[in-house]
């Protein structure tokens, strides 16, 4: 009988922008506080790419990591695919200026689009290709750059966004199965409720849309948390089942970094304990697809997680879309 192709994790790396958007920083540009957006988000200061300093980019320095962890050269990598919601261009992909910019070619390159759950639609899109035996390395990118889409006059909007970047390898396998499960969901009956409302082909760009500032980010903040909690807590709960793990095997839950009131609600809600739950929103803010995959490596690069661990990572983005997939370090 044919043998099983499973997933291996081979690495991750992250990329932040340098420059740094302190909430004191914002005091200046928007009527707001440091009090009011510390206790109502927990964010503190987030990173905001220069005018020169595309998504791609981002995604390079973060590919560029993740592939001297895994100790793979990029002409290895077989496929590339890229979550964002702030492509370089509306096409080409950025995946493919990331293909360039690591100097392969030919091999396939497409962007995902699915918000903030960006990078766990990645992990679902990856594990497929590879255990079909259609490709053996992939690698995969979780990135944006809100604070190119965001009206810095919406107080509602923007303190709440940041800019980086996260990126994993994946690799076939005949030993490993890294990948314990994935759940995907989404309702696009809530497009309404965080969109970008021009610049696609129901709002071509004009000079009317431009004045009215309807290439930023559009939210209704109260209904999104509303939804947020209960999407989050059902695709953890659903991706748990389907890996035969127990709340009690996972050693760290990474949730999506939008708001540490969401994050303490779907903690409390499936019963887990502030201590096991990954937060790293104070300094980044929400940076949309590259959240999960930046506090993942974040908790591999300072020790919290070591090899053989079980992690759960679980989000919830603009569509809506939600999804949670159950991983091995
Ligand atoms: N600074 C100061 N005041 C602000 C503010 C800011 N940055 N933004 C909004 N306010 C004001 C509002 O205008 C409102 O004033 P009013 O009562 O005079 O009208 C007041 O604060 C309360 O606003 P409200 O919307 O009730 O606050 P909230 O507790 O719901 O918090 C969010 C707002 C946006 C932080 C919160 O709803 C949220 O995080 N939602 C989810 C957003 C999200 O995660 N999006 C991404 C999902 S992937």
């Amino acid at each position: 009988m044919k043998k099983k192709i499973g997933v291996k994790i081979l690495g991750t790396g992250s990329y932040f922008p340098k420059k740094v958007l302190t909430n004191l920083d914002l005091e200046k540009i928007v009527d707001t506080s440091d009090e009011w957006i510390s206790t109502r988000t927990g964010i503190k200061e987030r990173r905001v790419s220069e005018k020169n300093e595309p998504t791609s980019e981002l995604a390079f320095k973060a590919s560029t990591e993740a592939l001297k962890f895994a100790n793979i050269l990029p002409g290895q990598i077989d496929m590339i695919l890229v979550a964002t919601v702030t492509p370089d261009m509306l096409f080409p992909s950025t995946a493919c200026f990331l293909q360039t910019k690591l100097n392969i070619s030919s091999v396939p390159a497409f962007d995902l689009s699915a918000s903030c759950s960006g990078f766990i639609y990645g992990i679902s899109i990856a594990k497929a290709f590879i255990e079909s035996g259609l490709y053996k390395k992939i690698l995969l990118v979780g990135v944006d750059e809100l604070t190119k889409i965001t009206d810095w006059t919406d107080r509602n909007t923007c303190v709440l966004f940041g800019d980086g970047a996260g990126a994993m390898v994946l690799s076939a396998s005949y030993e490993d199965d890294d990948i314990l499960s994935v759940f995907l969901g989404a309702d696009g009956s809530y497009s309404n409720l965080l969109f970008l409302p021009a610049g696609g082909t129901s709002k071509p760009t004009t000079l009317d849309t431009i004045n009215e500032k309807l290439h930023t980010i559009k939210m209704h903040g109260k209904e999104v948390f509303r939804v947020a909690v209960p999407k989050m807590v059902l695709a953890a709960e659903k991706a748990l089942k389907f890996s035969e793990k127990r709340l009690e095997d996972i050693k760290l839950f990474i949730p999506h970094q939008a708001n540490m009131r969401i994050i303490e609600a779907v903690a409390k809600k499936m019963g887990i304990p502030m201590d096991k739950v990954f937060v790293n929103i104070h300094k980044t803010g929400n940076v949309s697809s590259a959240t999960t995959i930046t506090a993942l490596d974040e908790a591999i690069k300072t020790g919290r997680l070591k090899n053989g661990d079980i992690v759960e990572l679980v989000a919830f983005g603009g569509g809506f879309t939600w999804g949670a997939a159950v991983i091995k370090i």
